[in-house]
C-alpha cells in the first residue's frame, strides 16, 4: 500500500520547544505564528523528564497548557514521543540502556541518542511513556499526529551493547537456522573464523587493522536496520491502538536504516529534515558542485518512500553546535528558495526548525526564525512572506505529484556493503552525484528509486531510462526484472563493477557482470582499480553528435563484446588496454542496455544524456540557465500542472519564456527574457 501524506490543505509551521521558554511567552508565540499563517507545530520530542520527572510519576500540566493555547489559536499539533533523549534517572538506574561503542565504551548522559534499541528495559520504558502520552492526548482537539522518536540512526548508527550482541545472535539464528549456514554465509573458513557455538558469535568487534569480516559487517547493518524498525514498531503499535484518530510518522532518512521498510510497516508517511546549508560545510565532490541544490537528491529519496511527504524540519537560520558545524546564515531569499525546493519535490507540509533559537544548550548557534531577543528580524519577515504566499497557493499544489521519465536506482544492500568496500564503495556516491548533477544541469527532472528484494517491474515501466550505477550485488531475480523492463522497450545504464557479488557479498564464480551479462551483451575481460597515484585514462566516445573525450574514473572494466546486437560506443586510450571497449550498447528485445566500464563523472553522464536524446520537458517553451532547477508537479486526477523554477544562484538569471506564463506567487506575467532575482522562485501553472 502506498504510504503518502494525504492532505487536503497545505500546512506550514514550526518546531516549538515551550519547555525551554518561560510560560509568559507561549501565548504571544502562538498568536504570532497564527499571524504568520502557520497552522501546525511539532512539540515534545525531547521532553521525557517533563512528562516523567521520576520513574512512574507522570506530569502533563506543561504540555496541556500549550496544547490548549495552540487549540485556542487554531494551531494543530504533532507530538513527538520523547525517546531520543532518555532522562537522567533512567540511564542512572538502568545503565544497560546506553549505547556502547565497538571498543566497549558506553555513551553517557549529556548529548542525545545515547540509548540502544534492544535493551528490554528501554523498550519497556519507551512503550510506557508512549502509551501514557497517547492515552492522555488521544482526544485533545489540537493533536493531529505523532512523530516517533527523533531521527532514528542520526548522530550514531552503530550499536554494540550487550543487548545488541544478544539480539544479533537471535536474529542470525532465525535467519540461518544453524551455525553451518552462518559459517557458509560469512565465509568463515577463511582465516579460521568458523564458529562452533552460538555464544562465540558477535557483532563486529575491534579487529587487527580495523578490518572485520565483510559478510558479517553486511549482516550487522541489516540487523541495525531491523532493530531500529522493531523499536519504531513497538511505539507505532501502541499509538495505533491508543490514539487511532492520529497519523504516525517519523523524521529523517539516515544510514543503516531501510526507511522504505520502516515506513511500510510503521508509518503513514515519511518526514524528512531538510538542511541545504550543510552544502557549505560538506559540498558535494567533483566538478561544478550542486551545493544546496544537492538537497533535491535527498528530497527525491524521501519522495520514493512517500510521493507526498512532510518536511518536519526546514532550515530557517544559520546552523551550528557549540563545538562543531560552522555554517553561514542563509542569504536573503534562500530560506524561501529552500522551502519551495521541498515543495517542488513533493512536500505538502513544512515546519521550520525552529521557532526561536535556544539561549542555552548545545544548539545555541543553531538558529531558528526568531533570534534570542525575539524582536522582528529578517528571517521572521521572510517566513511571514512564505506564509502569505502559501496561504494563497499552497492548497492548490497539495496532492500533486512530481513528474519524471528517468530514475536513478539505488538499493540498501549495495549501500551497506559498499560502506566497508574500498573497491566499489567509493564509486556509488560519485556516480549518483554525477548523474544527478548532469540531469539537473540539463533541466531533466529525475526520480531516485530503491530496488528492493520484492521488486517487480510495474513501478519501473513508467520510466524511459533507468541508471543503476554500480550494483555489485545483483540478484538473478533483479537481473530478470531489469531484463523484462528492457525487453519491453526500456533503457538501462550500468557502470563498472556491476553484478559480481551475491546477497552475502561473496564474489560470484561467473564472468562479470554475472546475471546482467546477457542483458548488456558483454563480459568483463580484465579490470583494474585506478590506483591512488595513477591517472584515470581518457575514453574516446564516438557519439551521434561527434567524438567526445571522457574520463575512465576510479575503476576500469575492460569489456568484451559477446552479442551480435552489441556495439562499442567508446574505447580506452593511453593505457595497456588502449583500444579496448569502455562503453557498449546492446539492443535487447525492444529496448537497450548500456554498460560503461568506469565510474561516471559529469561529462560521461552528460554525454550519455545527449546520446540517448533525452530532453527537458519544457524544451521549446522556456530556456533556463544552468543555476535554475526545474520541477513539475501534476495532479493525478485533473492533470493540472505546476512548474517550479528555482534559482540557486546569488545573481540575477535570465530566463527566456517562449510562451506566456503566469507566476502564481507574485501574480505576474512571464514572457520573453525575464530577469529572475537572486535565489528567486517561480511557480507557474
Ligand atoms: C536535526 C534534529 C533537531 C536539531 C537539528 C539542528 O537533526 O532533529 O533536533 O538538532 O537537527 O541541529
Amino acid at each position: 500500500m502506498e504510504k503518502s501524506l494525504e492532505a487536503s490543505r497545505f500546512r506550514l509551521g514550526a518546531c516549538y520547544y515551550p519547555e525551554q521558554w518561560p510560560e509568559e511567552m507561549w501565548e504571544e508565540d502562538l498568536k504570532r505564528m497564527k499571524k504568520m499563517n502557520f497552522s501546525i507545530i511539532r512539540i515534545a520530542e525531547f521532553a521525557w523528564s517533563v512528562f516523567e520527572p521520576r520513574e512512574g510519576e507522570y506530569r502533563f500540566e506543561l504540555f496541556d497548557k500549550v496544547l490548549d493555547l495552540a487549540h485556542q489559536y487554531g494551531i494543530e499539533v504533532i507530538l513527538g514521543t520523547p525517546t531520543a533523549t532518555p532522562p537522567a534517572w533512567l540511564t542512572a538506574k538502568y545503565p544497560e540502556v546506553l549505547n556502547v561503542s565497538q571498543q566497549r565504551v558506553s555513551y553517557q548522559h549529556g548529548q542525545r541518542r545515547h540509548y540502544n534499541y534492544n535493551s528490554p528495559v528501554y523498550r519497556e520504558l519507551s512503550a510506557k511513556i508512549t502509551r501514557k502520552m497517547a492515552e492522555h492526548y488521544k482526544n485533545h482537539p489540537a493533536v493531529v499526529g505523532w512523530q516517533i522518536d527523533n531521527e532514528l540512526n542520526c548522530e550514531i548508527n552503530v550499536f554494540y551493547s550487550e543487548a545488541d550482541h544478544k539480539a544479533f545472535r537471535e536474529w542470525l539464528q532465525k535467519k540461518y537456522g544453524n551455525l553451518e549456514r552462518l559459517n557458509e554465509a560469512w565465509g568463515a573458513v577463511f582465516w579460521n573464523q568458523t564458529y562452533s557455538d552460538w555464544e562465540q558469535v558477535h557483532l563486529t568487534r575491534p579487529t587487527v587493522s580495523d578490518s572485520p569480516n565483510p559478510h558479517q559487517a553486511l549482516d550487522e547493518k541489516r540487523f541495525i536496520s531491523y532493530s531500529a524498525i522493531s523499536f519504531a514498531q513497538l511505539q507505532a503499535d501502541i499509538l495505533r491502538i491508543a490514539a487511532p484518530r492520529h497519523w504516525v510518522t517519523t523524521n529523517g532518512i539516515f544510514g543503516h536504516l531501510d526507511s522504505h521498510s520502516l515506513t511500510e510497516s510503521c508509518l503513514d508517511f515519511i518526514s524528512y529534515d531538510s538542511y541545504p546549508n550543510f552544502s557549505t560545510i560538506y559540498p558535494d565532490k567533483g566538478e561544478e558542485p550542486l551545493l544546496d541544490r544537492k538537497w533535491s537528491l535527498n528530497l527525491s529519496v524521501a519522495r520514493d518512500i512517500s510521493p507526498n511527504f512532510c518536511v518536519m524540519e526546514q532550515q530557517s537560520g544559520p546552523g551550528g553546535w557549540v563545538n562543531k558545524m560552522e555554517m553561514p546564515s542563509p542569504k536573503p531569499g534562500q530560506m524561501r528558495l529552500w522551502t519551495y525546493q521541498s515543495i517542488a519535490h513533493g512536500a505538502d507540509m513544512i515546519l521550520f526548525f525552529r521557532w526561536r533559537t535556544a539561549v542555552f544548550g548545545t544548539e545555541i548557534y543553531w538558529h531558528g526564525i526568531n533570534d534570542y531577543h525575539n524582536e522582528p528580524n529578517r528571517r521572521v519577515m521572510e517566513a511571514a512572506g512564505i506564509g502569505r504566499e502559501l496561504a494563497e497557493v499552497g492548497d492548490r499544489i497539495v496532492g500533486t505529484r512530481y513528474q519524471a521519465d528517468i530514475a536513478i536506482i539505488r538499493d540498501y544492500d549495495n549501500e551497506w556493503d559498499g560502506e566497508l568496500d574500498k573497491w566499489h564503495g567509493q564509486m556509488q556516491g560519485k556516480s549518483v552525484s554525477a548523474w544527478f548533477k548532469a540531469l539537473q544541469y540539463h533541466h531533466i527532472p529525475a526520480d531516485v528509486i530503491y530496488l528492493r528484494d520484492q521488486a517487480d517491474c510495474s513501478h519501473l515501466n513508467k520510466y524511459k531510462v533507468l541508471v543503476y550505477p554500480h550494483p555489485a550485488i545483483l540478484f538473478d531475480a533483479t537481473a530478470q526484472v531489469l531484463k523484462d523492463y528492457v525487453r519491453r522497450g526500456g533503457t538501462v545504464i550500468f557502470g563498472c563493477r556491476s553484478g559480481y557479488k551475491n546477497k552475502d557479498g561473496h564474489c560470484l564464480r561467473m564472468r562479470m557482470p554475472g546475471y546482467a551479462a546477457e542483458l548488456c551483451g558483454i563480459t568483463v575481460e580484465d579490470f583494474t582499480l585506478i590506483g591512488p597515484n595513477e591517472q584515470a585514462p581518457t575514453v574516446i566516445m564516438t557519439a551521434q553528435a561527434g567524438t567526445r573525450e571522457l574520463k575512465g574514473e576510479a575503476f576500469n572494466d575492460i569489456l568484451r563484446v559477446e552479442s551480435a546486437a552489441a556495439e562499442v560506443l567508446a574505447v580506452y586510450q593511453d593505457t595497456y588496454y588502449a583500444g579496448k571497449p569502455a562503453l557498449v550498447r546492446n539492443k535487447y528485445g525492444e529496448g537497450t542496455a548500456y554498460y560503461f566500464g568506469a565510474a561516471f563523472e559529469l561529462t560521461a553522464a552528460a554525454s550519455l544524456i545527449e546520446e540517448l536524446g533525452i530532453v527537458s520537458p519544457i524544451e521549446g517553451h522556456m530556456e533556463l540557465p544552468k543555476p535554475v532547477e526545474l520541477s513539475i508537479r501534476k495532479h493525478p486526477g485533473t492533470g493540472e500542472s505546476f512548474i517550479f523554477l528555482l534559482n540557486y544562484s546569488g545573481h540575477e538569471q535570465t530566463v527566456r519564456f517562449n510562451t506566456e506564463f503566469i507566476d502564481l506567487l507574485k501574480n505576474c506575467k512571464l514572457h520573453g527574457d525575464v530577469k529572475m532575482e537572486p535565489y528567486g522562485v517561480y511557480v507557474i501553472q
